[in-house]
């Protein structure tokens, strides 16, 4: 028997206490679902088990509302069952992943800052019931959220069907490191008084009421973050090369010394380059992000960082034992906000964000494809790179220079599928070497990216095209060969490698 008796702190709501597989029958066919979450933790887990149990033996099916990907408990669970019609948003489930790329779901990509305003303005439906994990209700009905907040305060605000499910294994000392700021849709807008990652501007709490939670919902399911990949000697190199950019960026005035505040996406690359902060010597470094990885912890435990502006604890295992076990501590150093905050444009212009996230590849000119394997495959999703991209004091997107042990380029002549143009692109980073693109013209742009970027295997061929471009078109401004453009994508699928 879970005990949560500390953790609902009114006696007056028992009648609504209910089992997993209770709060699953609340659930219908073709319901719209929406979940706390913001990347796996933070989210509903014993309803959903529960709910794929029933659509196993039902067979129906419900759209999937979350701020970004979730754990197996969701997307596996669900998707192993054939349970998920739609999904909305980032998703990194490999079952998931092969069921939107056969056609099996649909699955729609809009930037991390603008859901949760799309689900107010009722853009797309509003959600039938929502799953919400929190680690205590307080006396008023307000939620105190676990690990992530996401989406969570605009999917109460447009439903009134809650189940909240109150998890034991996370601890009561993530009280406090919560700020919700409800943000009202225009025409009632007022600027979000953030002016450094350390402002608290709103509650501990998300509000939501006893008149909309209907049931309430005992788990001791621990969240199960992803493990996090070793740091290859690609990733190391490119953390290596944007620590030395940014000492000659501090040196030549364009940053102050202790840099600006840092944004930097998912994945292994991303990890390594904060790791690589942790042991240089910047000082008083701060971070305003959407996602908190491990090297952030290094980052705190190293000192060189007092603040940490997050979405989510979105840490491997080992990181997230590492952060329970020395909570007093880490709580000092992180604020854990809402999705339509963490990402907020507005917000990542003031504060002059330093944008960091990983491309799957990028074309000469600098555009720059993070979501679509060869234009066709859905990876993961567009996440909450472009909120920062546009607006960021500065745009930097990595890549290793090669994938699939060579036979892919990851700096190509056309990119195949573009998530960030040209235009929101400043610096390309691969392990070969760094491409400052700012104020360059499009044929400036190709001739550094193919020099700094390319690997050794792969300069010959772009020059050689680049150059034939130049020719064929007279110098157009930018310059394309239409039908060989995605030629190297074809090749590779036709042959398995872009070699010639
Ligand atoms: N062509 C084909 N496949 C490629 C490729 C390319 N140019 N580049 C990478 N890949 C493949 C890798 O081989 C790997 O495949 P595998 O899973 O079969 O091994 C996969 O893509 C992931 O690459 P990996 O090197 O492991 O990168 P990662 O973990 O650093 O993730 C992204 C890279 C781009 C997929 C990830 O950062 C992402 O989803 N980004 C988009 C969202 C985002 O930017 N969010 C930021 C704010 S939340």
């Amino acid at each position: 028997m879970i005990d949560i008796t500390e953790r609902v702190r009114s006696n007056a709501h028992t009648d609504i206490y209910m089992t997993a597989e209770e709060a699953a029958q609340l659930i219908h066919p073709d319901d719209i679902v929406g979940v706390s979450s913001f990347t796996p933790c933070g989210y509903p887990k014993a309803v959903p088990l529960a709910l794929a149990k029933r659509i196993e033996k039902e067979q129906f099916k419900v759209q999937i509302w979350a701020g970004g990907s979730l754990g197996d408990e969701i997307d596996g669970a669900l998707s192993r069952v054939h349970g998920i019609s739609r999904r909305y948003l980032f998703q990194s489930n490999p079952e998931l992943r092969r069921q939107i790329n056969h056609g099996e779901v649909a699955f729609s990509d809009v930037h991390v800052s603008t859901f949760p305003q799309s689900i107010r303005e009722n853009f797309f439906g509003q959600p039938d019931i929502v799953l919400v994990e929190a680690i205590a209700i307080t006396e008023d009905g307000a939620l105190i959220p676990a690990t992530s907040i996401g989406l969570t305060p605009a999917l109460i605000d447009s439903c009134d069907r809650i189940v909240v499910e109150v998890n034991v294994t996370q601890p009561l000392c993530l009280e406090g490191m919560h700020d919700v700021y409800g943000l009202p849709n225009p025409p009632h807008r007022k600027p979000i008084p953030i002016c450094h990652p350390g402002d608290r501007i709103g509650t501990t709490t998300i509000p939501c009421g006893w008149d909309k939670i209907i049931a309430i919902v005992p788990s001791a399911i621990p969240d199960t973050p992803f493990p996090l990949k070793p740091v290859d000697t690609a990733a190391k190199q490119m953390g290596k090369l944007l620590v030395d950019f940014f000492r000659r960026e501090v040196k030549n005035g364009r940053l102050p010394q202790n840099l600006l505040p840092l944004q930097s996406g998912v994945g292994s690359v991303s990890n390594a380059i904060i790791g690589c902060l942790a042991h240089s010597e910047f000082e008083h470094l701060s971070i305003y992000t959407e996602v908190f990885q491990d090297g952030m912890l290094d980052l705190i435990d190293a000192g060189k960082t007092d603040i940490v502006s997050t979405g989510s604890i979105s840490t491997s295992p080992q990181g997230l034992k590492r952060f329970y076990d020395n909570i007093d501590f880490y709580n000092k150093h992180i604020i854990i906000r809402p999705m339509e905050i963490t990402n907020n444009p507005e917000v990542a212009r003031r504060l002059g964000s330093i944008a960091m996230n990983t491309a799957i590849e990028c074309d000469i000119y600098g555009n720059v494809n993070s979501t679509h394997i060869c234009g066709t495959k859905l990876m993961n999703g567009l996440g909450g790179a472009g909120d920062f991209a546009r607006s960021a004091y500065l745009t930097i997107f990595c890549t290793p220079s090669i994938a699939k042990n060579g036979d892919i380029s990851a700096i190509v002549p056309m990119c195949s599928h573009v998530d960030h143009p040209e235009h929101d692109v400043d610096i390309i980073c691969t392990e070969q070497g760094i491409a400052d693109l700012r104020g360059l013209c499009p044929i400036e742009r190709a001739r550094t990216i193919i020099e700094n970027c390319a690997h050794p295997d792969y300069k010959d061929m772009l020059t050689d095209y680049l150059d034939r471009a130049i020719e064929e078109t007279g110098c157009a401004h930018t310059p394309h060969i239409l039908t060989e453009a995605l030629s190297w994508h074809q090749r590779f699928l036709d042959t398995g490698t872009m070699k010639k």
